[in-house]
């Protein structure tokens, strides 16, 4: 993507975002006007499919095939509740549930490229708002707008406009947004908190001094599942937010904070002290079997997004009994922000049947029925609350009232390139922790993404 296309993104992003987080407009019973809707508003780009001309490759087949990487207990759950009402109301439509594991989409992105490249698209698939969607497919001319969906559901009125924003360029709406995930988030097990006299840390300072304390009782203090590194990549996202704070974390992704700064070399060190207290096989396990060493008290926390929170739903525990959530160190206020949006790629095989599935995507049916298991919030602002667990209904309202910060490890922050860039830095980073390198490497990835200047 051009230079000047990343910048206005980011700084929409942002603005966006700022918005939100400070009109309160997540949820909000405010109907945006209609005309806002997508406010990237160019000329449309040659070439770019509409409705009418992105005629489906008919194969007979009455199929629905969804391309997602939700394979683990919570996410997996969620999509199944989703399928449950789509199936109820075409009984006919088959569903083709094509999954590759790995959280994250850590596996599943290369196998989509591939089949994106070689003109095989799923009907719909998984997909992050913000700069994986737009930069990875929309600029590469791969997608469909939705904007058509939006207009025809009424969705321009439910939907916060800082989500919609992320969704946009050129006019257009490209993709529909099923949930909001929060990235920041410490998971705790009460009892070993309780039995060794602790409560959940709220700074750096006192997480150290807890984890010390974890340690010496012959606790894992932390439990990491880095078998993909996105898990450190997501660890790290949370401490630079906590080390530099909202504006600061922001103005990584838009080069106004200088990755050579004092700040980031201390997130760096922090980071690298917390490696100190992670399992010794965190190479070996995912993020669930992470969340599952909390949940059996083999470790006292994990840091990870709140589909563990439908993790945890899907072994029936109850939030604030048998697990307690509390923002990760510093981050109180902060609300770091990812979103799951179903898209609609350009020569869907079964496009009539893809629009169904979108249209119940969006719908409030739809989401209150994904959601709650996923461990997610809706987007709409008219979401039954009630449907949703104590921790949802708090991310619900950090949402409404926190500062928003995107994620860098689930597509929200920056392209994709620069994300894969950063994830192999941290491979090498859990390893030789060696805080020089790892900064000079950091610093030079914003270069090479064409935000920083040299
Ligand atoms: C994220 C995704 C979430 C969850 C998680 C773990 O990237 O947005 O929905 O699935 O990965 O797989």
């Amino acid at each position: 993507m051009s230079r000047k296309y990343f910048w206005l993104t980011t700084i929409l992003l942002v603005l966006a975002l700022t918005l939100v987080a400070c009109g309160g407009t997540a949820p909000t019973t405010e109907a945006p006007a209609e005309e806002e809707a997508a406010t990237v508003e160019e000329a449309p780009a040659e070439g770019e499919a509409t409705e009418e001309e992105a005629a489906p490759a008919a194969d007979g087949a009455n199929q629905l095939e969804f391309f997602s990487w939700w394979t683990a207990g919570g996410e997996a759950d969620g999509l199944n509740a989703m399928y449950e009402v789509f199936k109820k109301e075409y009984p006919d439509i088959e569903i083709v549930n094509a999954t590759v594991s790995g959280g994250a989409g850590s596996n599943a992105k290369a196998v989509l490229a591939t089949r994106m490249q070689s003109g095989d698209p799923p009907d719909s698939f998984q997909v992050h708002a913000g700069h994986e969607l737009i930069d990875t497919w929309v600029v590469a001319d791969k997608m469909e707008p939705v904007t058509f969906l939006f207009e025809e559901n009424g969705w321009l009125d439910v939907y916060p406009q800082g989500v919609i924003d992320i969704l946009s360029y050129n006019g257009e709406i490209w993709s529909v947004p099923v949930n909001i995930h929060r990235s920041n988030v410490m998971w705790y097990n009460p009892a070993v908190f309780e039995a060794n006299g602790l409560t959940a840390p709220t700074t750096f300072e006192e997480f150290f001094a807890a984890a010390d304390t974890l340690k010496a009782a012959g606790v894992t203090p932390l439990a990491l599942g880095d078998n993909g590194i996105w898990a450190s990549t997501h660890l790290m996202e949370t401490v630079l937010l906590g080390a530099l704070g909202a504006d600061g974390y922001r103005g990584l992704w838009t080069g106004e904070t200088d990755w050579n700064s004092p700040e980031v070399t201390n997130a760096l060190d922090t980071f690298a002290k917390m490696l100190d207290y992670v399992n010794e096989d965190h190479a070996a396990l995912s993020w669930d079997q992470a969340a599952q060493m909390v949940v059996d008290g083999d470790a006292a926390m994990t840091i990870m997004g709140d589909w563990a929170d439908g993790y945890f739903f899907s072994l029936g525990l109850t939030p604030g009994e048998d697990y307690g959530f509390a923002p990760t160190p510093n981050t109180d206020g902060t609300f770091m922000m990812l979103s799951d949006t179903f898209s609609l790629p350009k020569g869907a095989p079964h496009r009539d049947n893809a629009i169904k599935w979108l249209t119940l995507a969006g719908s409030r049916e739809g989401q209150d029925a994904f959601n709650p298991v996923k461990g997610s919030i809706s987007p709409r602002s008219d979401s039954d609350r009630s449907l949703y667990n104590a921790y949802l209904q708090s991310a619900m309202d950090a949402f409404a009232s926190n500062e928003i910060t995107p994620s860098l490890a689930h597509g929200a922050a920056a392209s994709e390139g620069w994300v894969t860039a950063f994830n192999d830095i941290m491979t090498l980073f859990v390893t030789n922790r060696d805080v020089a390198a790892t900064q000079a490497a950091m610093a030079q990835a914003c270069v090479d993404a064409g935000i920083c200047g040299q």
